[in-house]
């Protein structure tokens, strides 16, 4: 989210525009923590993860009364329009802002889950699989080492996405995502048939309908009285300093929304789809579901 701010930063000064930064996400807009930010402001925070500006989940915002605060607010320091770095609550918000209040908001996809309709990637997607990655081949050490079978949760919410892509870079064994549903009998045949139910490494996306990592982890045990462990990646997965990937692409969202916004656009988001900037209407964003490629997870069981 550095990054993308940054670069809307920048861009904007660069095209004469006054820019202001928001702290605290919608929180924040209510109650007036908006400060102007010039060039040095973000200096040096494009190898920086999160955001400098802060971020948070406002109860407040999903309130008229509270929209309307936020409007107040913008309108006393002169902001005629906002770039939002989120996800599909970031969206939500803007929309029903934008309905009421005529505030011109253009998004950029700031989310790990890659959730989004509209964008091939999310800012801060690349560097959280590669995070996870990273985790898991080192557990991929002792699970060898000792004859474990490891159990790793990792983040996503209600999308498989970090749990495909995570799995095939680490070649685990078994990937759960909660788009397909999970048979566990048949995990437990393919390994009563594979040479010892031992030394795994099993990828559960935290939404997986079967259970979290825990529960399969239990199971699994209770089946094959093998020795298990469980890894919850958690928070480790959203955090560092970002990939290149993630900078190049929040880079050019970060200036492509300002741009947009210059050029009169507004209700959209900025995404990149095959290599190209994408406008997408914001509410498709979120009604249209973001789709896992299936055909990743059969390649996963077939190299496995
Ligand atoms: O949406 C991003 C995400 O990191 C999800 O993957 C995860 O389920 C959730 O946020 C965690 O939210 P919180 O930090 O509020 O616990």
């Amino acid at each position: 989210m550095n990054a993308c701010l940054r670069a809307a930063v920048r861009y904007g000064l660069a095209h004469d525009v006054e820019m202001y930064g928001v702290e605290n996400g919608y929180q924040g807009m209510i109650e007036g923590r908006i400060r102007p930010l010039g060039h040095e402001d973000v200096s040096g925070i494009i190898a920086r993860g999160g955001t400098i500006l802060g971020t948070a989940r406002s109860k407040d915002f999903m309130t008229p009364e509270g929209r309307a605060r936020a409007a107040e607010q913008l309108r006393s320091h002169g902001i005629e329009g906002l770039v939002a770095c989120g996800g599909d609550g970031t969206f939500t918000g803007a929309t029903v802002f934008a309905e009421e209040h005529g505030i011109r908001a253009v998004g950029t996809p700031g989310t790990i889950d890659n959730d989004l309709y509209g964008t091939d990637l999310t800012i801060g997607y690349d560097t959280a699989i590669n995070t996870a990655m990273e985790a898991v081949d080192k557990l991929r050490d002792t699970a060898e080492s000792h004859g474990r079978t490891f159990f790793v949760e990792v983040m996503g919410r209600h999308a498989g996405f970090i749990a495909i892509d995570v799995g095939l870079a680490t070649g685990a064994e078994f990937i759960a995502v909660p788009e397909t549903p999970t048979n566990f009998d048949a995990l437990c045949r393919y390994m009563e048939e594979f040479d010892h139910p031992k030394r795994h490494i099993f990828i559960i996306s935290e939404g997986d309908e079967y259970g979290n990592a825990q529960k399969f982890a239990e199971d699994f045990k209770a089946r094959f009285n093998v020795d298990t462990r469980v890894t919850v990646l958690g928070h480790i997965q959203r955090g560092g300093s970002p990939t290149a990937r993630d900078r190049i692409l929040a880079t050019r969202l970060g200036a492509s929304a300002v741009q947009a916004l210059l050029d009169g656009e507004h209700g959209v988001m900025a995404g990149e789809v095959n290599g190209e900037i994408a406008f997408t209407p914001m509410r498709q964003t979120w009604e249209r579901k973001a789709q896992i490629n299936r055909g990743l997870l059969e390649l996963a069981e077939l190299l496995r």
